[in-house]
């Protein structure tokens, strides 16, 4: 027998719903792990860091915040967000400040229709759909250059510029990394997200390494998509998509898109990641902290649940992380689904339906 392995867990609940979906994530990775097929230990440690702590203490997370995550095998976060601080004020000082400060420059987001959950989509019955958004998590419009100035000039003088970085090291990365994933997939193809007809500079830099990338990889498809195109072509030729890069900004969106079509933003998962592993990796749901439905129990859990599934993988325990996502189908599959996906089923009862349907 496998010798039993353990891992150092950083937990970042932060704020809203993201409390909610960090408890149920972690219930479900505890059954895993506790049960008699489990092979690994999670020895946990939470950090209150959030808008609350903010408040408290006029920061996100204290100064050494980056180097106490820097000890830990992965980071499992909630949500950041509350409308008592800017978002970003928040978005800055936790989520962008971790994923920029470890170099977690890849951040994958599957595209994953379940069964029994009912997708927008005309096309979604009939066929199956799968692909995955793979997002420059590190530069591009979310590098944070730029300033405001010339309010002394008086009322309505103000300027703001917000500049995008494109550099080639960045960009080659995440082609590598996108082609990289693609020869994993039953089809091999990468399309590429640009917007180089209006973006000169940056984007057509994008364009020319996802060229020069791609002559590595002559068994995979390679395509540009323009992103305004990419958009209408989520909803109407999905099928079509199996590994898809953007930039930051784009991916975003993208990426929001692509788990509204599979149903609802709640059951979208995602992973942070440094391929290098110099620094731990992030995981959590693509989701916000949703203060419109914090502190009912009616959060879905299932982009937080499939988010531990994905640490897991990374953690070398993809037995485990299948158990979880056959699990997720099973609950899906039976009809117990949350309000946002047109059931009635709470937070706590989608996580113990869950737990329930584990198998080994
Ligand atoms: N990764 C992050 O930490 C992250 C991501 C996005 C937004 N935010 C922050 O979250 C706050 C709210 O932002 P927003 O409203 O634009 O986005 P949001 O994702 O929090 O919510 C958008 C809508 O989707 C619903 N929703 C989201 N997740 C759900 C779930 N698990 N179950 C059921 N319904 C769900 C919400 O109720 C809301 O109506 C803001 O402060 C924003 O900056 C944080």
């Amino acid at each position: 027998m496998a010798a039993r392995r353990t891992f150092r867990i950083a937990a970042i609940p932060g704020d809203g719903i993201g409390r909610e979906v960090v408890a149920a994530g972690r219930a479900v990775l505890g059954a895993v792990t506790g049960s008699p097929a489990g092979t690994a230990t999670l020895e946990w440690e939470e950090f209150p860091w959030g808008c609350g702590y903010y408040e408290r203490t006029g920061e996100m997370m204290p100064a050494d915040g980056l180097n106490r995550l820097r000890e830990f095998d992965a980071i499992y976060f909630g949500a950041v967000g509350w409308p008592s601080v800017p978002d970003h004020v928040s978005l800055w000082g936790l989520r962008l400040a971790i994923c920029q400060g470890l170099d977690q420059w890849a951040n994958v987001r599957p595209v994953r229709f379940l069964p029994g959950v009912p997708s927008p989509l005309r096309k979604a019955g009939g066929m199956a759909l799968d692909w995955v958004v793979v997002r420059e998590n590190s530069e591009g419009e979310y590098i944070g250059f730029g300033g405001r100035n010339l309010s002394g000039r008086g009322a309505g003088s103000q300027v703001a510029v917000q500049s995008s970085l494109f550099t080639e090291a960045g960009c080659e990365r995440i082609m590598r990394f996108a082609f990289e994933l693609a020869r994993t997939r039953e089809r091999p193809r990468v399309t590429s997200v640009t917007k180089s007809n209006a973006q000169q500079y940056g984007m057509v830099l994008w364009d020319e390494v996802f060229g020069r990338v791609s002559r590595d990889y002559p068994d995979v498809e390679a395509e540009s998509c323009l992103v305004d195109a990419m958009a209408a072509r989520f909803v109407l030729r999905p099928e079509d998509l199996s590994v898809v890069v953007a930039s930051n900004l784009h991916a975003d969106i993208l990426s929001d898109l692509g788990s509204a079509l599979a149903g609802s933003l709640g059951i979208a998962a995602s992973a942070n990641l440094n391929p290098e592993r110099r620094t731990p990796s992030m995981f959590e749901p693509v989701h916000g902290s949703a203060p419109d439905i914090a502190g009912q129990g009616i959060a879905n859990p299932v982009g937080a649940i499939a988010s531990a599934a994905m640490m897991l993988s990374h953690l070398g325990l993809g037995a485990e992380a299948e158990r979880i996502g056959k699990a997720i189908s099973a609950v899906t599959a039976d009809g117990i689904l949350p309000p946002d996906l047109g059931g009635t089923a709470g937070t706590d009862e989608i996580t113990a339906a869950v737990i329930s349907r584990l198998e080994g």
